[in-house]
């Protein structure tokens, strides 16, 4: 895209625009069940995505669809209230063009949160899993696939930080002192809209993997490219393919994520805090 550069600088000094150059401290993408968080921010400042030059638009069912920017725990968050989904029919440069976005707003650390099926047999859903690494094998469908813009990273860049450990470090610090139990593990990317089939959750646990998602690893790529550090945390909301003898539905997942959400809440307010 060889107009991106553009296109990010008009939605930056948009959103600036609007915001008043007001210093945004953190990036927060609030997934499936926790997008309500966004209420919470005080002084809010509301920028729906269709008003923003070069935006995609989301359609799913559950997802606001605007940004939120304000105070939550004292720090100013730019929050997405509402991501792009691959399988919603983006192009990966669209499901990531908001996380460039929040770099050319000065943004430096990054909270992405999600829903995920949860693969490792030992857990239940409701809990929490802090992200520690990926595994993406869709291999032509990365991100930053395309002309390279040297003014936002690398051509090649290094993934075995995208998950930050210090703040990783920080994350494991709030949990405890919250009394939240929190997981770590792998998350696996698949790209939906349909559910994994039994043999590539089993694929998936043979090669490493603890949840399997259909959100978040673009992201997560993009941000490791422009610099920013990184925090990623899953809500298991049901048991993935073929580990329980019953079909994986939406409606599950939705409910999984109302039981949980308060300490999926606490816990994200908590990380801001800290940050
Ligand atoms: N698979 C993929 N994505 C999901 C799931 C799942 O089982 N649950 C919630 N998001």
């Amino acid at each position: 895209m060889e107009d991106l550069m553009r296109k990010l600088k008009e939605a930056r000094d948009y959103i600036n625009a609007k915001t008043g150059n007001l210093k945004k401290y953190a990036g927060l993408v609030l997934g499936s069940g926790l997008g309500d968080l966004a209420d919470e921010i005080e002084n809010k400042i509301i920028i729906p995505y269709k008003d923003i030059p070069n935006f995609p638009v989301s359609t799913v069912q559950g997802h606001a669809g605007r940004l939120v920017i304000g105070k939550l725990e004292g720090r100013v968050v730019l929050c997405m209230q509402g991501r792009f989904h691959f399988y919603e029919g983006w192009g990966m440069d669209q499901v990531v063009f908001p996380i460039q976005v929040m770099h050319m707003l000065g943004i430096e650390r990054l909270i992405l949160t999600n829903a995920a099926g949860c693969v490792n047999k030992n857990w239940e859903p409701g809990n929490l899993m802090l992200i520690t690494d990926h595994l993406k094998l869709t291999t032509h469908e990365n991100p930053m696939r395309g002309k390279n813009e040297d003014e936002l990273g690398l051509r090649f860049f290094d993934m075995s930080r995208a998950y930050d450990p210090e703040l990783a470090d920080v994350v494991r610090k709030v949990a405890k002192g919250l009394d939240i139990p929190l997981k770590e593990g792998v998350y696996m990317f698949f790209a939906g809209p349909s559910f994994e089939t039994p043999a590539e959750i089993r694929a998936a646990r043979l090669l490493g993997a603890d949840a399997a998602g259909m959100s978040t690893v673009p992201e997560v790529i993009a941000a490791a490219h422009c610099g920013m550090r990184t925090v990623g945390i899953s809500c298991m909301t049901n048991m993935a393919a073929g580990i329980l003898d019953q079909p994986l539905n939406h409606t599950e997942v939705l409910e999984t994520g109302i039981k949980v959400h308060n300490q999926f809440a606490a816990l994200i307010k908590g990380i801001v805090r800290e940050f």
